[in-house]
């Protein structure tokens, strides 16, 4: 009889996805005797009733390394320790279905789970591990925010698409005479914003770790000009905050949502800078979900292939509790527990914000 190995994916989509579902099938089929499961929408295609699985092998998976998304779907919402339930006053409370799912996958013969996700889902995994479970994590996510890992796959397929808005907005101010803000993802690290703005060559990039002062922004921004000529290209981190101010954020109302929405300070600071006497015209660009879309650049995939492969390799080995992770050029597995510690926040003395320095770039600080 083979064994099975259920596989989900949980939170925001992310280029590489795909890979990672590959890299597990293909390793295997290698193996030989096992049966690759995919859980759909994380742990509610086990939750639902009926079941929503599907058997991951033959045209199923076959080129999917290239595609964006999850063949698999996913969710941001509820997961076995907190449910989404209506109550009669037609407001949503939460159950844990932990201990049922458990039995469930007990009953389906599940011989191990790999649970592909962002900070969110390694913890769901590490608590579930506590209760029995052998699961083992990858890491996802385009903020490039989990720090048992140097890099997560999405995150340089995110720099890319951005630094292509990028370059466009660039022509664009230049035409115009404009300051244009550049507003990108990263909820509260600024990995994708200090990236972009390196590539891009921007003049000012603000950045969650580093509180700006509008006057120093506004100072830069004048700088740009003469005469009422000039232009300056701006990229600010959706999670940015001014010094003693607190991140542009709303509560979401979607039932089982529980992380706070970021977006849309690019429209504050054009306000600030407005109401600080900024003379030259501004226009604002919120990227947004583009930033996470479509294919995943080369190296993407070959990271997430690799995270496919080695998960996969870790349910032979026993290794679970543990997370796959990229360190220091190196494929390894981490503690879930060390890999949910610490939030990977831009380090503000790394020599990439002192390069960045270097080359000009105001964190108006
Ligand atoms: O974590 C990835 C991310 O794209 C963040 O950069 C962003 O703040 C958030 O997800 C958006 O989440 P949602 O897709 O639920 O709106």
């Amino acid at each position: 009889m083979s064994k099975k190995v259920l596989v989900l994916t949980g939170g925001g989509d992310c280029p590489g996805l795909n890979a990672v579902i590959r890299g597990i099938c293909k390793r295997a089929q290698q193996e030989g005797g096992w049966e690759v499961i995919g859980s759909l929408e994380a742990y509610n295609g086990v939750l639902s009733d009926p079941m929503e699985l599907v058997a991951l092998e033959g045209a199923k998976i076959a080129g999917i390394h290239v595609r964006g998304g999850t063949i698999i779907g996913t969710t941001s919402k509820g997961g076995p320790f907190s449910w989404p339930v209506l109550s009669a006053d037609g407001t949503y409370g939460s159950i844990d279905r932990s201990d049922e799912m458990l039995q469930l996958l007990e009953k389906m013969g599940i011989d191990a789970v790999i649970s592909i996700g962002g900070d969110g889902s390694q913890r769901i995994s590490q608590k579930l591990f506590e209760k029995g479970l052998k699961v083992v994590g990858v890491p996802k996510t385009i903020d490039n925010d989990l720090s048992a890992t140097d890099y997560t796959f999405g995150f340089q397929t995110a720099v890319q698409i951005a630094t292509d808005a990028f370059d466009k907005l660039v022509t664009t101010a230049e035409s115009h005479h404009r300051v244009m803000i550049l507003e990108l993802m990263g909820r509260s690290a600024g990995w994708i914003a200090l990236h972009t703005a390196i590539a891009g060559g921007a003049e000012v990039c603000l950045i969650p770790e580093i509180p700006y002062d509008i006057d120093k922004v506004l100072a830069r921004v004048n700088g740009r000009y003469k005469n009422g000529k000039g232009f300056v290209n701006v990229v600010v981190a959706e999670g940015a905050v001014q010094k003693h101010g607190t991140a542009f954020a709303r509560k979401s109302a979607e039932a089982g949502y529980e992380n706070v929405r970021l977006g849309g300070v690019a429209y504050q600071l054009s306000q600030q800078l407005k109401d600080a006497g900024c003379q030259a015209d501004i226009r604002e660009t919120v990227l947004g979900h583009v930033q996470r879309g479509g294919s995943p650049i080369a190296y993407d995939r070959i990271l997430a292939l690799q995270m496919g492969v080695k998960s996969f390799e870790m349910v032979l080995d026993n290794d679970f509790g543990k997370m796959v992770a990229f360190k220091n050029n190196e494929i390894i597995a981490v503690p879930l527990l060390e890999a949910i510690k610490d939030y990977n926040f831009v380090k503000t003395d790394s020599y990439i914000v002192k390069a960045a320095r270097g080359l000009g770039i105001s964190f108006g600080d």
